[in-house]
């Protein structure tokens, strides 16, 4: 069952240049009881799309289009009071710098109280026994609910954003970058107690994460994002090993890690400006395979033969592709 089903969703912000159109027609599933990872290089959209799915969206932003629907209903056509009850309760954040987001007066343990008083409309004495068992559910000892946050560790933090968000219940959690400012051991405890509790609970997540790593260690599905467009989107799997669109086959290259080694290869330049950007593939400028056509028509997301979705009209030769994008000559300009 589909828990969320993203369709052509399209936000934009206002700026002092222009319209900026952060996210431009992003189409994807995320299945009951899996974690669906977004991956994308800075800017692509990754926050925006979170944002708008949570119906936190700063004033100067707003979705121009497409849907949201969760378990059936479209959350674009609910009203600020109807949304307001599914957030948290039913769909639940975790911040990009979550880290940073417990506020450093209060006790870590009155926060998260006052959480499940509020927002879930707990007694205070209830609401103190649940945090002990979110505490004890992420692995942090109980007796740390009484400290303030900067007693705690980076790991810490991250995994008092993860009770926070859980405190509810929620069917969906969406983690921006929750893993991100840690170091690698510590990454992989925390998303290893994220992973655990995810099947336990049954949870279905969209984890958002620049790291492909990331994404190969931790999710089911993922969705690749470029300049605010899905261009490809299947199993962690088939997309990993099986890239069909040349900017996936770069991302993979640019992370060495996960094929054991060789050199790291970024890639070159720059996405497009978003206030302006292209009307064909917009991948093409920095695309080692681009042709004439590419520039003319915005390619699909459309079924390929690994049984992905990807955006390339160049996906028929994705064998021979690959092979090149496997070679660090290609993707280096003279
Ligand atoms: N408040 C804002 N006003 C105007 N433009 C914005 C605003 N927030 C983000 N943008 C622009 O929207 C685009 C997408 O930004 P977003 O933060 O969603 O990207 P991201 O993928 O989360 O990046 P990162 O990996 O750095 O967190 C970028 O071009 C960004 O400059
Ligand atoms: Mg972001």
């Amino acid at each position: 069952m589909t828990v969320l089903s993203v369709q052509d969703l399209q936000v934009h912000y206002r700026t002092s240049r222009g319209v900026a159109q952060a996210v431009r027609g992003a189409t994807f599933d995320v299945p009951e009881g899996q974690v669906v990872g977004v991956v994308g290089e800075s800017g692509c959209g990754k926050t925006t799309l979170a944002r708008a799915i949570m119906g936190v969206m700063p004033k100067t932003a707003h979705t121009a289009g497409g849907k949201l629907v969760f378990q059936g209903t479209d959350l674009l056509s609910l009203s600020p009071r109807e949304l307001a009850s599914k957030r948290w309760r039913e769909i639940a954040f975790i911040p990009q710098s979550a880290m940073n987001s417990l506020d450093p007066v209060y006790r870590v343990g009155t926060q998260i109280a006052e959480v499940l008083v509020d927002r879930g409309g707990m007694d205070r004495k209830s609401a103190m026994r649940r945090a002990a068992e979110l505490f004890d559910m992420v692995g942090l000892d109980v007796v740390r609910l009484r400290d303030f946050p900067h007693q705690y560790s980076g790991g810490m933090r991250q995994r008092a954003a993860i009770a926070l968000a859980l405190a509810l219940e929620p069917k969906l959690v969406i983690a921006d970058e929750p893993v991100t400012a840690l170091d690698v051991i510590i990454q992989r405890q925390v998303l290893d107690t994220f992973k655990d509790l995810q099947k336990r609970l049954g949870l279905s997540v969209i984890l958002i994460t620049h790291d492909i790593s990331v994404v190969a260690y931790a999710s089911d599905r993922v969705v690749v994002m470029y300049a605010g467009e899905v261009i490809e989107s299947g199993t962690t799997r088939e997309v990993l090993q099986r890239p069909f669109h040349p900017y996936t086959m770069g991302l993979y290259k640019a992370f060495p890690e996960l094929h054991g080694g060789g050199t790291l290869v970024p890639i070159e330049g720059t996405p497009p400006d978003l206030i302006d950007p292209p009307p064909a593939c917009s991948f093409a400028e920095r695309c080692p395979f681009v042709e004439a056509a590419c520039r003319e028509m915005k390619p699909a997301l459309a079924p390929v033969a690994s049984g992905s979705l990807a955006a390339c009209r160049r996906s028929p030769e994705a064998d021979r592709l690959r092979v090149l994008a496997g070679e660090a000559s290609t993707w280096l300009r003279s």
